[in-house]
């Protein structure tokens, strides 16, 4: 049984992983997606977007807390999803996931993202041409959603990704036009991991503890990867885990939200590259983020939101304590 951090775009940066499973529970991360197009990326580009790779030398591919983590690939010419597949490798990679779902307007007019969920044989040819890219003892995996817009290929699709070589598939249990309103639909990943050999990893509306053992009932799928919930329930990870290892945890305290928070502020500041007005934006959205769970997040927002100030922003974040 694995919980997997979902890569999303904007959120689970490298900041969020090291937070996120510094606190437990998940088993790996997949970075936000690194959009492809007919070129090899020089590597400093690999460098940002999975910035594990060159800040962990003793295990680079790994959060500082140990944690794996697979760079996420987003594109449709499939020989220039295996050279960059390749080059990431080169540069210490230790997996590689490949981005069938992004329902972004941009990504898909590109011809990326889910718009490939209408053409299953693309799918096999990107995948299987990663997959021929890179060693065998590297994991290759994909993600994919139940279609475009409607899931009447999912099926194909789950094989062309098993066909292709694929260790195992995530799928985000919703189509492309059911964009991120609930409800997933958790019932149709049960007949396609019921026939995939491949392992399926279940995604979507997973929030809270409950959440995971209704969707496991539904899809049939011990694993899941977990998305905004892990933002919403930063330690919701390891509840699923103590959960089910039949320990009680008592959930996250705000003090202990609010230090991790002052840990996201230092991990910024402490990096001369990042623009000092990138951090108050980043804690200001974290904040948002935890309104639904803590009721200290709410009551600072409409404060916060006025502050540009990465200080004094987290200034008021401590002072809510
Ligand atoms: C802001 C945002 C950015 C996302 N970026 C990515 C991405 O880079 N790659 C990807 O495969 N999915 C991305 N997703 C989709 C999530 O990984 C996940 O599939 C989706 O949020 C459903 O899971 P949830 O209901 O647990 O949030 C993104 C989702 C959100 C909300």
């Amino acid at each position: 049984m694995k919980i997997i951090l979902a890569p999303m775009d904007g959120l689970t940066d490298v900041y969020a992983r090291e937070l996120l499973t510094g606190i437990g529970g998940y088993d790996l991360c997949v970075t936000e997606f690194l959009r492809v197009t007919d070129t090899l990326f020089p590597t400093r580009v690999f460098h940002r977007r999975f910035p594990e790779l060159k800040n962990n030398l003793n295990q680079p591919g790994f959060t500082k807390s140990g944690t794996p983590v697979f760079l996420q690939l987003l594109g449709s010419d499939h020989s220039a999803m295996a050279d960059n597949a390749a080059k990431a490798i080169e540069l210490g990679a230790i997996g590689i996931d490949l981005n069938f779902g992004c329902p972004s307007k941009t990504v898909n007019k590109s011809d990326g993202g889910a718009s490939l969920l209408k053409y299953p044989e693309r799918i096999n040819q990107i995948v299987s041409a990663v997959r021929c890219s890179v060693p065998t003892n590297i994991p290759v995996t994909a993600k994919m959603r139940l279609g475009f817009d409607d899931q009447s290929l999912a099926h194909e699709n789950a094989i062309a990704i098993q066909n292709g070589g694929a260790d195992w598939v995530t799928i985000h249990a919703r189509t492309k036009k059911d964009g991120y309103r609930p409800p997933a639909y958790w019932d149709a990943l049960a007949p396609i991991s019921d026939f995939l050999e491949i392992p399926v990893i279940a995604n979507g509306e997973i929030w809270n503890v409950d959440d995971y053992f209704k969707c496991k009932d539904h899809s049939a799928c011990d694993s899941v990867m977990l998305g905004r919930g892990a933002m919403v329930t930063p330690d919701l990870a390891l509840q699923i885990k103590k959960t089910l290892n039949n320990e009680t945890i008592a959930a996250l305290s705000w003090q202990e939200v609010v230090q991790i928070l002052e840990n996201l502020y230092w991990l910024m500041s402490n990096n001369p590259k990042l623009k000092e007005r990138y951090i108050a934006p980043r804690l200001k959205l974290w904040v948002k983020w935890l309104m639904p769970t803590y009721t200290q997040a709410e009551e600072i927002f409409t404060q916060l939101k006025l502050i540009n100030n990465a200080h004094q922003a987290i200034e008021l974040i401590k002072r809510s304590q």
